[in-house]
């Protein structure tokens, strides 16, 4: 039987069904591990079950032991693990698409509503008890409509833009390249990034973190918006620089923002907490029963079809 770690709790059918086919270390505790530990904990394992709360840069991967053949992370992102460098110890690594992208589009669209419609400055009067309805209170920006800028446009950004369809918005994207006409569905291709913030009174950031990506959300591309756009990031914090946001935020170029992913988790930009036109979530994007149970299976199946075929489909290129 192959040894595996797993890094952090799983739902559990996916921890019954891991320590089925395998002889599994689990994290009854759930507590946070940090690298020491999880090079330690996995010195006599075949495979790491990991999740984006362990940072496996080329340090950690270097001193990982050699009985180590591959890294399950239970993610689709997985900008947590320097894929270069484990490319180059042989170490294969997978991700879990496909089941999370309906639970994180939802998570989208509810974070860029939430800004919209002054979600959180809303909840906030409604608790203190003392609002007075008026005419003008409170008044937000309406996505029916409007244009939505999507800034990747692969599983999550076109789920994203299906739903927003339904509030008949007109979606706007930018991706790496253009879509086939039946994935596109009449979005309109922007070949330039600035080409697609000029028209995007509302904003999608559904890309991977990568190098390229990196602070693509910074003080010269936040000058691209039409004035008073409302934005939102549900893929991960690296896109956005964060001083700069606050600046357009503060001044009302953007007219709010929406996060569910952001720099330094759980840290928060301390103005992003005190902003009233800042909508921020947990990172609570594929957090349903049904899609942490798949992503769960599927990180496990990901280890079970690598050690039976030597490789696995859903291996990060
Ligand atoms: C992912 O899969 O990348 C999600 O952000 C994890 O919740």
């Amino acid at each position: 039987m192959k040894k595996i770690l797993i890094t952090r709790k799983l739902l559990p059918l996916s921890e019954k069904y891991a320590l089925k086919i395998f002889n599994a270390k689990l994290n009854k505790e759930d507590k946070i591990i940090n690298q020491e530990d999880l090079i330690k904990g996995s010195n006599d394992c075949d495979g790491i079950l990991s999740s984006l709360t362990e940072k496996i840069d080329a340090g950690v991967i270097a001193k990982l032991s050699s009985s180590v053949k591959i890294i399950s992370n239970f993610a689709v992102g997985y900008g947590n693990i320097d894929i270069v460098a484990a490319r180059k110890r042989n170490i294969v690594v997978t991700n879990t698409p496909d089941v999370l992208t309906d639970a994180t589009a939802e998570i989208a669209i509810l974070i860029l509503l939430g800004a919209a419609r002054r979600a959180k400055e809303g909840a906030e009067w409604a608790n203190k008890k003392d609002w007075k309805w008026s005419a003008d209170f409170l008044m937000g920006k309406q996505l029916t409509g409007a244009r939505l800028g999507i800034l990747g446009m692969g599983r999550i950004g076109r789920a994203v833009a299906n739903i927003a369809r339904s509030f008949g918005m007109i979606i706007h994207y930018h991706n790496r390249s253009q879509l086939d006409k039946n994935l596109e569905k009449e979005a309109i291709y922007h070949n330039s990034l600035e080409s697609l913030l000029s028209v995007s009174d509302f904003f999608s950031i559904n890309c991977p973190a990568t190098k390229e990506t990196k602070h693509i959300i910074n003080k010269d591309t936040l000058k691209c918006f039409p004035d008073g756009a409302v934005l939102s990031n549900s893929a991960r914090g690296d896109m956005i620089d964060d001083d700069a946001m606050v600046k357009s935020l503060k001044s009302g170029k953007i007219f709010s923002l929406g996060l569910d992913a952001y720099n330094g988790e759980p840290n928060i930009h301390p103005d992003y907490a005190t902003l009233p036109n800042v909508f921020v979530l947990p990172h609570l994007g594929s957090s349903t029963i049904k899609t942490r149970t798949a992503m769960g299976n599927l990180a496990v199946s990901n280890l079970e079809e690598f050690f039976k075929t030597g490789k696995c489909k859903n291996t990060v290129k």
